[in-house]
């Protein structure tokens, strides 16, 4: 198991776990430390999806810009070389997304495009497949082939022009997930010092 799966499902558990432990009742200065883990396990939902926008290798390690249009390029090979797709098909499939006109929206315009843009993909790709004339000529588990190729580059395609905006939006994030994370556990000490000064004991 992935580092990050254990760390989302800790971060997902613990925070339900303090909830309960809050009883709903939070005030003082442990309200900070309490709207902070809020804060971070929310925020954390958003940074997942922007992870999961950078392609990375099977370790994890995020892919370069040229290994990824090397990998972009192999694909277009293998469309063209196994399905005779043509020039005008290829740019057919990578424009699939409307990531084209994304570069120049605001933040949130940006985030809420590409949250759709999958749903978007699927229409466009059931329409491909109704009207590309390759589709006619090949057997059922070629056509299966054919489109999870062009879909693979279709999302590869879209996620190589939407890098360098969602490693940006990603760095920024980090900046409200890391902070608030520190907050919360610092306060959550002073907490449990307190706590334990006034007396509470392990009740077990
Ligand atoms: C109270 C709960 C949590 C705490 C204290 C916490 C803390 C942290 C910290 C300290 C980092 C490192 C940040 C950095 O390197 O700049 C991090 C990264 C991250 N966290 Fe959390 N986190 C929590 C919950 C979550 C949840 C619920 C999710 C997802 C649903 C999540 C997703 C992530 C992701 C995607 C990263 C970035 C990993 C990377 O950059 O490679 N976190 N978290």
């Amino acid at each position: 198991m992935h580092w990050l799966d254990i760390h989302i499902y800790l971060g997902i558990f613990g925070p339900s776990l303090i909830v309960l432990h809050s009883t709903f009742k939070v005030n003082g200065l442990v309200a900070v430390s309490f709207y902070s883990m809020v804060a971070v396990a929310l925020s954390g939902i958003l940074g997942r999806y922007l992870y999961l926008q950078i392609p990375r290798n099977i370790q994890g390690h995020e892919l370069s810009l040229n290994k990824l249009n090397d990998l972009d390029q192999k694909l277009t090979q293998l469309l063209k070389q196994r399905f005779a797709f043509t020039d005008p098909m290829i740019r057919q499939v990578e424009h699939l997304t409307a990531s084209s006109h994304l570069e120049s929206k605001s933040t949130l315009v940006f985030l809420f495009t590409l949250s759709t843009d999958g749903r978007k993909r699927r229409r466009a790709f059931n329409k491909f497949r109704r009207e590309n004339p390759v589709v006619h000529k090949l057997a059922k588990h070629q056509v299966r082939a054919m489109l999870s190729l062009a879909r693979q580059k279709a999302v590869l395609h879209q996620r190589i022009q939407v890098l360098n905006r969602v490693n940006q939006i990603f760095h920024y994030w980090h900046v409200i997930h890391k902070p608030f994370a520190f907050i919360m556990i610092i306060i959550m000490f002073v907490h449990i010092t307190v706590a334990v000064m006034f007396g509470y004991k392990w009740v077990f």
